[in-house]
């Protein structure tokens, strides 16, 4: 087990033990508790205040080591900028840079004071509940595959933090929900930092029937089930692979009985090495991580669970593996889907869109889902276009799109529509059969949307391409983790704002 930093919240007290952090707004740094402290110290904080330049600038940290009054073995004073300009995302990342600024100097217990702290149309409890998972998030690691690490190059670990607030019954409760989304998070992460010799379809087969333990009802349909039904295009990605591919069915029903569900479905090549089709050599260990996809439905589905959200909800992901072999499929094979269309294999390593097309054509006429959002490390264009700060956004429908655009601006995970059209869908029609499975250099994403699209009917649909956003993203105040867990908190709150009853 994960070693987990445990949180509570207290009333205001200035008699804590470790580490004892005052959050201050800009030009009100010596107001209420941070004065009383200052008193208590004896004047210790106005003098290094003036001594550091120090106003509460937003990311500024004042430190006093060992000081003589209290019984902290430190006291900081952190700024927040101006309080007009503070939100949830600003609140976490001071919690996340205080986390890890207190664990780096191996200190191991944090008091976080939030005295008449609040952003703008956000009560203090909120604001208490956002520093605290900006925190939690922070103290992620995956360091178990480590034996050797010195004391000296062990990083600290905090082990409980204290968040102190006027109202900290209903801090608590603001951070229940948010405590689960960030297990849900962990839970994407884990699956993405774990290398492939450990994470292969069986062994990710067995954490995602976990989750029933959570009341998720999980279902696993292997490769002789997958061959009834026809699912030639995500079979013949596995073909070169000692691991049995997997299709994972994970149902939450926490809304009206009957109701139609929502649907997330995933990609999950557990590796790719681009099959027959080959990747070079470097970087492509980063390949273990894609099956973020899948992994990020997994986590959402965990996220959902376990704070009981009133709604119905599926999540189906293809769980493969792409290796080249005597078995492996060939460039210039053509394989049947399960919806019919036959696809010519131009590229072994444009599988994702393989594994997606029979995984979404299932999830569409199974379930008649709302909609049916699919997310997938995709394509290498999506990070030329857009880089590691947006994931690619296409969709058949203006509304979806823009609840996804709203819900990715609010949890800081951003999305950026990117267009379809007929004349992109042109790019992919075959000489042999109905279509093939890439369309040349340019424009290549959009070409892998449109390729998707076509296993997509009416239903309205979103593909998320994240293979900028899911793995080696740059670290910041709430993620250090190579595998971010990007994609969970965007979909809990568009489930959240739009979905529950
Ligand atoms: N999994 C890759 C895409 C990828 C690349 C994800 C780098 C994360 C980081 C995908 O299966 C792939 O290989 N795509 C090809 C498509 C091409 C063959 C049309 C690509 O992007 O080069
Ligand atoms: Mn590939
Ligand atoms: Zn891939």
């Amino acid at each position: 087990m994960r070693p987990e930093m445990n949180v509570t919240f207290a009333d205001i007290s200035l008699t804590r033990q470790g580490t004892l952090a005052v959050l201050v707004t800009e030009g009100a740094a010596l107001r209420g508790v941070a004065s009383d402290l200052d008193a208590k110290l004896g004047g210790a904080l106005k003098r290094a205040m003036r001594a550091a330049n120090f106003s509460g600038k937003s990311g500024t940290v004042l430190e006093l080591v060992g000081p003589q009054g209290v019984s902290a073995s430190r006291v900081l004073l952190a700024g927040l900028g101006k309080s007009g300009d503070l939100s949830a995302a600003g609140l976490e990342k001071a919690g996340g840079e205080l986390a890890g600024r207190v664990a780096k100097a191996k200190e191991t217990s944090l008091s976080i004071v939030l005295d008449g702290i609040s952003a703008p149309k956000m009560p203090a409890a909120d604001a208490a509940a956002h520093v605290a998972l900006g925190a939690k998030l922070r103290s992620y690691r995956f360091d178990k595959y480590k034996t050797k690490k010195k004391d000296d190059d062990k990083k600290g670990e905090i082990k409980s933090l204290a968040v102190l607030t006027r109202a900290p019954a209903e801090a608590r409760k603001q951070f229940a929900p948010l405590a689960k989304v960030a297990e849900g998070m962990f839970l994407t992460r884990d699956l993405v930092n774990e290398p492939a010799n450990i994470l292969h379809p069986g062994e990710f087969t067995k954490r995602a029937k976990a989750l029933s333990k959570l009341g998720v009802k999980v279902e696993v349909l292997g490769e002789a089930q997958m061959k009834k039904l026809g699912m030639g295009s995500l079979l013949g990605v596995g073909h070169g692979s000692e691991h049995e591919s997997q299709l994972i069915v994970m149902r939450w029903s926490g809304g009206k009985p009957g109701e139609k569900p929502v649907a997330f479905v995933g990609k999950g090549v557990c590796f790719d090495t681009g099959g027959i089709s080959m990747k070079p050599a470097a970087g492509m260990e980063d390949m273990k991580g894609d099956m973020g996809g899948a992994a990020c439905v997994t986590g959402l589905m965990h996220a959902l669970a376990a704070r009981k959200a009133k709604a119905n909800v599926v999540g189906v992901i293809g769980v493969v593996e792409n290796m080249p072999d005597g078995k492996a499929q060939r460039p210039g094979d053509i394989v049947t889907s399960m919806s019919g269309q036959t696809i010519e294999v131009i590229n072994t390593d444009a599988e994702g869109r393989l594994v997606l097309a029979d995984a979404l054509w299932y999830t569409q006429n199974r379930f008649k889902p709302k909609f049916m959002i699919d997310l997938a490390t995709l394509t290498g264009a999506i990070m030329i276009a857009l880089g590691k700060e947006y994931a690619g956004l296409f969709s058949n429908d203006d509304k979806l799109s823009k609840q996804l655009a709203e819900a990715g601006e609010a949890e800081g995970e951003k999305v950026w529509r990117m267009p379809m059209a007929e004349a992109y869908d042109k790019m992919i029609e075959s000489r042999f059969a109905d279509m093939k499975n890439v369309g040349g250099r340019d424009g290549g994403s959009i070409t892998a949307a449109q390729f998707l699209q076509r296993f997509v009917n009416k239903v309205p649909w979103a593909h998320l391409d994240i293979a900028g956003t899911a793995m080696a993203s740059p670290q910041t105040a709430t993620n250090q983790s190579w595998g971010s867990g990007w994609g969970v908190r965007i979909l809990n709150r568009l489930v959240a704002d739009h979905y529950e009853r």
